[in-house]
């Protein structure tokens, strides 16, 4: 299905996101806190040739950890390595990747609070001591190894920094915590982006863009391309209002950039649950979605937005969704 929040994953987009990646630290726009921050970490660590702290990224989908990481790694001079977390199934995977570092060079994991728990142990001595510790054989014959790593930088990045275990967070210098992007802040992303796809975009459909993007920059190119598909059939130059608002409604976005989950989840939460409270595990199971999916992709939108509140008997429909969910 054509996920409007999910992550980059398939082929053709994360290609296409790289196209549309900023390339230097001025093309990154907002996050002005995080990035704040890493601005000192990286001067400091040329200052001292050695390399940067590690630090964890945390914030929902497509807000822009995996670019800031790159940037990163390039600001450094450095190689960056990406893997993801989940995806190392043995401790001798991540031990081949972390022997092959260079000095000073970058290990970006993604969704690390997914790592398997055995793997992300051999994490704490290279984080801490630059050393990893291996276990040889069993029972009274069992002993340690101990390999020197050359030093380097963990950027781990996570939807939920809640789920890391404590010795792996504390073992993080700096958390640095992204927020979704204010409308003003997407529109100048989407305004440089329309000029990467050569395209000549109206100031109100730029901001129309902007609003209905979710606060994140992943879903404003999303929508961006799809109004430039509309706009090149539709044999014009430049992408008006009503393009904009074609293209959002082609792609089942509403007039509060919610999608098409959003609103199953409002509605479910209506239908079923006479607007709550419910817990997580049950509206998990009456919409047959993943309960951390629903945790970390669509739920913190809904409750920045309003739209749900949490309260210790679980969540509960504010009036405004009972008013957006009638309205339609
Ligand atoms: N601060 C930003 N400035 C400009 N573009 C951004 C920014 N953050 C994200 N983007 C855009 O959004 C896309 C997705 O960002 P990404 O770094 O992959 O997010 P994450 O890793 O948090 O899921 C990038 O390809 C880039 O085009
Ligand atoms: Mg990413």
């Amino acid at each position: 299905m054509d996920r409007v929040v999910s992550g980059a994953t398939d082929h053709t987009e994360r290609e296409q996101e790289a196209g549309l990646r900023p390339k230097t630290f001025d093309e990154y726009v907002g996050q002005e806190k995080v990035v704040a921050n890493i601005s000192v970490m990286v001067e400091s660590a040329k200052i001292r040739h050695a390399a940067m702290d590690h630090v964890l990224l945390s914030g929902p989908p497509g807000l822009g950890k995996t670019s800031l990481a790159m940037l990163i790694a390039g600001a450094l001079g450095s190689e960056m390595h990406l893997v993801s977390g989940p995806a190392i199934e043995k401790k001798g995977d991540l031990a081949a990747v972390l022997t092959n570092l260079k000095p000073n060079d970058v290990l970006f994991i993604d969704e690390i609070h997914r790592m398997h728990i055995a793997v992300e142990e051999i994490l704490y001595s290279a984080m801490e001591d630059f050393r990893l510790d291996i276990l040889i054989g069993q029972g009274a014959s069992a002993r340690t190894m101990q390999i020197d790593l050359l030093p380097f930088t963990l950027i781990g990045a996570t939807t939920r920094s809640g789920l890391l275990s404590n010795p792996l967070r504390d073992r993080f210098m700096a958390h640095l915590t992204f927020d979704y992007y204010p409308a003003e802040t997407l529109a100048k992303i989407i305004a440089a982006n329309a000029v990467k796809l050569s395209m000549n975009l109206s100031a109100d459909s730029k901001f129309e863009i902007a609003r209905r993007a979710r606060g994140t920059p992943r879903i404003a190119n999303r929508i961006l391309r799809r109004v430039r598909d509309y706009t090149l059939v539709a044999r014009k130059t430049t992408a008006e209002l009503a393009d904009v608002q074609k293209a959002l409604q082609l792609m089942d976005i509403d007039e509060l950039g919610l999608d098409s989950m959003d609103r199953k989840i409002l509605q479910v939460m209506k239908q079923y649950y006479s607007g709550g409270p419910v817990g997580i595990e049950a509206l998990s199971a009456t919409l047959g979605e993943d309960k951390q999916t629903i945790e970390e992709v669509y739920e913190p939108y809904l409750l920045k937005q309003g739209l749900i509140l949490r309260t210790p008997r679980g969540r509960v429909l504010s009036e405004e969704a009972t008013r957006h969910l009638e309205s339609r």
